[in-house]
């Protein structure tokens, strides 16, 4: 399935923010430095996490699109920090990203881990100085926190590294592997656009469940085009996951049950998105291109 026009049109204006926004940098941050964060955040992602957190916040009737960017910079800053750790040589030793050389390849190892380092950081600023009501800015923070570390993403990546290699890894310890290290930012973007519409605890709810649906529905597949795509295709290393042993719903169930999964978890995004009324239609189109997409 091709890029939704909404999503692309979403990105262009992210991307332009995101220049800005380090541009705004260059005086007072080391050259090299905001070289590599540069490189690595406008590399060209499908800028997936920051249009969900957009089309939650319109869905649950937020007026203003400037209200949110802050927002939806900060959370492609801490994907894009997640990438550039989850590349290293220590983890899943990666050379290609985003359909160029990783950054610790096109830069080095030192570099690459303070430009991350600097984009997790960047991310909390960002939300820490946004004009938004000071305790939902708080909310948000301490939200995004969970999410991305131990009790979300940087845990979800621990119990990825374990998994490694291991026999025993069940389908249960699959789910919860991939609702933590990718499931969890996904549901922070839904939930953070909801609580930036100042929803209702309805629609709150909603877009939390979409969240949880589209954030495993993500990895499965994540999983099945890595078994299953080109690296020129995917513009990152295709194969790796059955190369380095990952415990995967593909390596634990094969193709045809990984696509069957994922197709349940389209049903549960739906239902969710659906209870938003007509406002949740952009979400049906994102939930269906996350499942369908060819990268
Ligand atoms: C890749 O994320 C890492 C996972 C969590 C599976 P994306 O597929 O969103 O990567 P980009 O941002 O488009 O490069
Ligand atoms: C990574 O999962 C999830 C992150 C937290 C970055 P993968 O290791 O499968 O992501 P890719 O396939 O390298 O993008
Ligand atoms: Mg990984
Ligand atoms: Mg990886
Ligand atoms: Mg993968």
């Amino acid at each position: 399935m091709q890029p939704p026009v909404f999503l692309a049109d979403h990105a262009a204006m992210l991307e332009i923010a995101m220049q800005q926004m380090l541009d705004a940098r260059s005086n007072v941050v080391s050259e090299r430095l905001l070289h590599a964060m540069r490189y690595s955040l406008l590399a060209g992602g499908k800028r997936v996490r920051p249009a969900l957190l957009l089309e939650c916040y319109r869905a649950c009737g937020g007026p203003d699109d400037n209200l949110p960017r802050p927002a939806m910079l900060a959370i492609e800053a801490i994907h894009t920090y997640s990438l550039i750790h989850d590349d290293l040589p220590c983890m899943d030793n990666d050379d290609l990203r985003r359909g160029k050389p990783t950054c610790h390849r096109h830069f080095d190892e030192a570099t690459a881990v303070l430009a991350a380092d600097a984009l997790q950081a960047l991310a909390f600023e960002l939300l820490a100085t946004s004009e938004v009501d000071p305790v939902l800015r708080l909310e948000l923070i301490r939200k995004l926190t969970i999410a991305a570390g131990c009790q979300g993403m940087v845990g979800g990546q621990m119990m990825d590294m374990q998994a490694e290699n291991n026999k025993q890894t069940d389908l249960l310890t699959v789910e919860r592997i991939h609702l933590h290290k990718t499931g969890a930012l996904l549901c922070w973007s839904c939930e953070a656009g909801a609580l930036l519409a100042d929803a209702n605890e309805a629609q709150l709810q909603a877009c939390s469940r979409y969240g949880k649906a589209v954030g495993l529905l993500f990895q499965i597949a994540d999983d099945i085009l890595d078994a299953t795509s080109s690296s020129e295709e995917l513009g990152k290393s295709a194969g790796k996951d059955a190369a380095q042993n990952k415990a995967t719903y593909v390596s634990l169930l094969g193709l045809q049950q990984a696509k069957e999964l994922s197709g349940e978890m389209l049903e549960l995004a739906l239902v969710a998105s659906t209870e938003l009324g007509k406002g949740g239609n952009h979400l049906n189109i994102l939930a269906q291109y996350i499942m369908d997409r060819s990268k």
